[in-house]
C-alpha cells in the first residue's frame, strides 16, 4: 500500500513493504546476493550504466551487483525516506561513510568548502578538521553561518541536538542564512519521530543508523535522506568507494524502524525522569538536556522538535568523578554509541570526542547518557549507587 496518506507511526510499520503481499510473504526477504544473473548483455549494461550514474534501479531491472544496488537495503532506504519526508534515501555501511560520500560529492563538484557548526560528533569534527577528503572547513557559530560562506562552499553541516551536549540550532534561521548552499543536518539524536529537518529548509538529513533507527546495538550503518537529485550525486560515490550498507544490516534497520516511534517516545519519557533527578542532585554541576529549564531559550522543543529526546549529558565537575561514575554503573553499560534499547554511558572527552581540537572538546567532567527502555527508577538507582561509590 501507498504509505503517503498515513501518519508517522503507521508509515514506520508499513513503509518499504508495498510488494510483500504480492510476493506471498509477510516480512521482507533478505537478499544476500553479491551478484545477479544478467538477462542479456545489453540489458545488463544498461542497468549498470543507470545505477553507476546514480539513478535508482528501474522496475524489474537487474541490480547487477550488490555494490551498485541491494534490494533489501533499498527497502530500508524507501522506508526511512518516507519517515523523513524525503524523495530518496541512500544507505551506507556506517554514519561516517554516509558523511564521507556526501563530502566527496561536494569535492568532485568543485565545491570543497564546508561551513560547520560545532559541536558535532567527534568523528565528523575530526573528518572535517583534518580535510582528509579534500574539503576545507570554516567553523562558525549558528548565528554567523552567512559570514562564513565562500564562493566554493558546497555544504553547511550542523547537528541538532548536537553530540554530546545537546545544543539546539534553529534550522529555519540557519537555512535562511545558508541561502543557496545546501544544509546537511545530522538528525541522529532526534530521529524523524521528533524532528524532520527537510520541513525546516534543510537539503540533506544524515543518520548514524547504528543508533536509534536500528535501535538494538546490532547494526552499524548510515543513511542520507534527500532529494532525488542529491541521491543521484551520492549514489555514484557510494558505488565507486564500496560503502553500501550490508543487506543484513538493511533488513535489521528496516525492522528497527517499525518500533522507532514507540521506542523513542518511551525512552524520552525515561530521559525526562532521569534529567529531572540529575538536575536536583547536589553532586551534579550541570545537566545538558533540551527538556530542562533554560536549555531551550528559543523554544525549539515544541516547534522544531516535538520532544527533547532520550539522550542527555551531565557534568560531575571533574574527570575523576566522571570516570568513577562511568566505571561504577552496573545495569547501565559503560560503552560508546547511543539510541539502543539499553542505557549506555560514556565519557565524550576521552572517547567519542577525543579527536576534537582541545578548545572545542567537551569538558572533562561531562558524561553522556543514552537512556534506554529500562524502568527510569532502575536507571536512577544505578546512577545514585555509582555517584555514592
Ligand atoms: C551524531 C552522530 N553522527 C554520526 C555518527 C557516526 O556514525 P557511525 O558510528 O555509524 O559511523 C555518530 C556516531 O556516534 C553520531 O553520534
Amino acid at each position: 500500500m501507498n504509505t503517503e496518506a498515513l501518519g508517522l507511526d503507521s508509515r514506520a510499520v508499513h513503509a518499504g513493504r508495498a510488494d510483500l503481499t504480492g510476493l506471498g510473504v509477510h516480512v521482507p526477504p533478505i537478499d544476500l546476493s553479491s551478484t545477479y544473473p544478467l538477462p542479456d548483455v545489453e540489458a545488463g549494461g544498461e542497468a549498470y550504466e543507470q545505477m553507476a550514474s546514480g539513478q535508482a534501479r528501474g522496475e524489474g531491472q537487474t541490480p547487477v551487483y550488490q555494490r551498485l544496488w541491494s534490494p533489501t537495503v533499498a527497502r530500508f532506504e524507501e522506508a526511512l525516506a518516507a519517515l523523513e519526508g524525503a524523495e530518496a534515501g541512500v544507505a551506507f555501511a556506517s554514519g561516517m561513510a554516509a558523511l564521507s560520500a556526501t563530502l566527496l560529492a561536494c569535492v568532485s563538484a568543485g565545491a570543497p568548502h564546508v561551513v560547520a557548526v560545532r559541536p558535532l560528533y567527534g568523528g565528523s569534527d575530526h573528518l572535517l578538521a583534518t580535510g582528509l577528503l579534500g574539503t576545507r572547513v570554516t567553523w562558525a557559530d549558528a548565528d554567523h553561518v552567512a559570514d562564513a560562506i565562500e564562493e566554493d562552499t558546497g555544504l553547511v553541516v550542523v547537528e541538532t541536538p548536537a553530540n554530546p551536549t545537546l545544543d539546539l540550532v534553529d534550522l529555519r534561521a540557519l537555512c535562511e542564512q545558508a541561502g543557496d548552499v545546501p544544509v546537511l543536518v545530522d538528525n541522529t539524536f532526534a530521529t524523524p519521530v521528533l524532528q524532520r529537518p527537510l520541513e525546516h529548509g534543510a537539503s540533506l538529513v544524515l543518520h548514524s543508523v547504528t543508533k536509534f533507527l536500528a535501535g538494538h546495538g546490532d547494526v552499524l550503518g548510515g543513511v542520507v535522506a534527500t532529494s532525488a537529485a542529491w541521491a543521484g550525486r551520492i549514489r555514484p560515490v557510494r558505488a565507486v568507494t564500496g560503502a553500501i550498507m550490508h543487506p543484513l544490516s538493511g533488513y535489521l534497520a528496516h525492522r528497527g524502524l517499525q518500533t522507532l516511534p514507540v521506542r523513542v517516545r518511551a525512552q524520552q519519557e525515561g530521559a525526562q525522569v532521569v534529567a529531572g533527578w540529575l538536575t536536583a542532585h547536589t553532586d551534579v554541576a550541570r545537566v545538558y538536556y533540551p527538556g530542562t529549564e533554560g536549555a531551550d531559550p528559543a523554544g525549539l522543543v515544541g516547534t522544531q522538535m516535538t520532544g527533547p529526546g532520550a539522550v542527555l549529558a551531565f557534568d560531575l565537575g571533574s574527570y575523576d568523578r566522571a570516570r568513577r561514575v562511568a566505571e561504577g554503573v552496573r545495569m547501565i553499560t559503560h560503552a560508546v554509541s547511543l539510541g539502543g534499547v539499553d542505557s549506555l554511558v560514556q565519557h565524550p572527552a576521552a572517547l567519542t570526542h577525543r579527536p576534537v581540537a582541545e578548545e572545542a572538546r567537551p569538558g572533562a567532567g561531562i558524561l553522556r547518557l543514552s537512556v534506554g527502555l529500562e524502568a527510569p527508577e532502575d536507571i536512577v538507582a544505578d546512577l545514585e549507587r555509582a555517584l555514592q561509590a
